[in-house]
């Protein structure tokens, strides 16, 4: 790689930024990250999540503590660092927040998103990749899902949001053919740097299956609640396309090379292994592979779920020469192995002397 040197990175100490911050500065490139801590840890002085970034590959990240709804200090990083092309992972991605709390999603995730556009706009930065989610298919008409499935009927606030930036995109390319794009619409990231030093700490609840199966195995939980088990699936229970968080990284670096090389206008990927795992066989490798025992509560759906959806993920394996590695085993050990040496997670300020402990 490449001809681009230096990649602006927003939310960059979250779960999925600072697992791509890795590959990135391992392919050399230089990374300016910032972050505003609505859902990761971290302060004034860094983020301990990119601290570790550097301890995995010896490289050094630049970060900024800078909100995306702060439009000139977004201008200022950019006035620092000659930016060749943005990662934009910012964003609040709380389901069921975002149904509470509508105009906080539509704020942080919508207007977060246009000052970004318009700062790399005023400073001849044409170049993104944009986190979307397999959330704007909505209910599945067919599966494997392509990324010509129709999108747009989604049942939740956050959804849309992703949606309402896609829709965006498509008339901003059309409009000025300047902006090369690619949105890459993950499946469900799961897993954590095989090293253990990295992994996901939200500091919002939630409620995603691997990261709560987690807790119940830590004892932390006393029982994991399964929502539904009369689904049209093999076992009765949900299907998803559960993914690994490198393989979602590497998805990045090969999308970085596309745009590198080409000029794609706005192009759209499926991020997903193409397999379809129902919550019954997720839970039986991650006891099989943790050696622990998950108690289970069958209870009535989830309200909004669907019932199955898994990727067609050969768009990406044509064009960005991209496939996924990691088995669902390797997704829950490194799940696992993050939890275990990080029982809670990174290290949090001591408040009373204000040192790292
Ligand atoms: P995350 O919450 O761990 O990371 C997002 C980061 O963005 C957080 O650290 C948060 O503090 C930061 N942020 C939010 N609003 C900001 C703002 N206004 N200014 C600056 N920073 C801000 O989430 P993640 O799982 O790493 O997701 C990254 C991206 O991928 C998000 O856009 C998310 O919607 C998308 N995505 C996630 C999943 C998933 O299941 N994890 C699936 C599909 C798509
Ligand atoms: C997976 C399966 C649940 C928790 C969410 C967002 C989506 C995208 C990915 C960002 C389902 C079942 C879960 C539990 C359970 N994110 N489950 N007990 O719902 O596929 O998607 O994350 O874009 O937008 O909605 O992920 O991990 O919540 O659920 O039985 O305690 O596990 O019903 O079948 P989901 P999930």
């Amino acid at each position: 790689m490449p001809r681009f040197k230096t990649v602006l990175v927003t939310g960059g100490a979250g779960y999925i930024g600072s697992h791509c911050v890795v590959d990135l500065l391992q392919v050399g490139l230089e990374v300016v990250a910032i972050d505003n801590f609505a859902n990761a840890v971290g302060d004034e002085e860094g983020s301990p999540a990119l601290r570790r970034v550097e301890e995995i590959t010896g490289k050094c990240v630049t970060f900024y503590k800078a909100d995306l709804l702060n439009k000139p200090q977004i201008a200022q990083i950019f006035t620092k660092h000659k930016i060749d092309c943005v990662i934009h992972f910012a964003a609040l991605k709380a389901v069921g927040e975002s149904m509470q709390q509508p105009l906080l999603y539509y704020q942080n995730n919508l207007l977060g998103m246009l000052n970004l556009l318009e700062v790399m706009r005023a400073n001849n930065c044409y170049q993104m990749v944009f986190s979307s989610s397999c959330t704007v298919y909505g209910e599945p008409e067919y599966l494997p899902i392509t990324e010509n499935h129709p999108t747009g009927k989604i049942t939740n606030v956050y959804g849309r949001t992703k949606y309402f930036i896609e829709e965006m995109l498509k008339d901003l390319c059309a409009a000025d053919m300047k902006w090369n794009i690619i949105s890459l619409r993950y499946f469900n990231p799961v897993g954590a740097h095989p090293s253990g030093l990295i992994g996901e700490d939200p500091t919002k609840e939630f409620t995603n299956l691997m990261p709560f199966m987690a807790q119940v195995a830590l004892g932390k939980k006393p029982v994991l609640t399964v929502f539904g088990s009369d689904y049209n699936t093999p076992d009765g229970t949900g299907v998803r396309d559960y993914i690994h968080v490198m393989d979602l990284a590497s998805g990045h670096v090969a999308a970085l090379n596309l745009l590198n090389t080409n000029h794609v206008k706005l192009k759209t990927y499926n991020l997903g292994t193409g397999k379809g795992v129902t919550v019954k066989q997720l839970v039986d490798v991650f006891e099989k592979v943790t050696k622990t025992k998950i108690p289970l509560k069958y209870v009535e759906r989830r309200l909004g779920d669907i019932t199955a959806m898994w990727a067609d993920p050969s768009l990406a394996k044509r064009e960005l020469n991209w496939s996924t590695r990691y088995t669902v085993e390797q997704m829950c050990t490194d799940f696992w192995r993050w939890q275990t040496m990080n029982p809670d997670g990174y290290p949090k300020k001591n408040k009373t002397n204000g040192v790292l402990n």
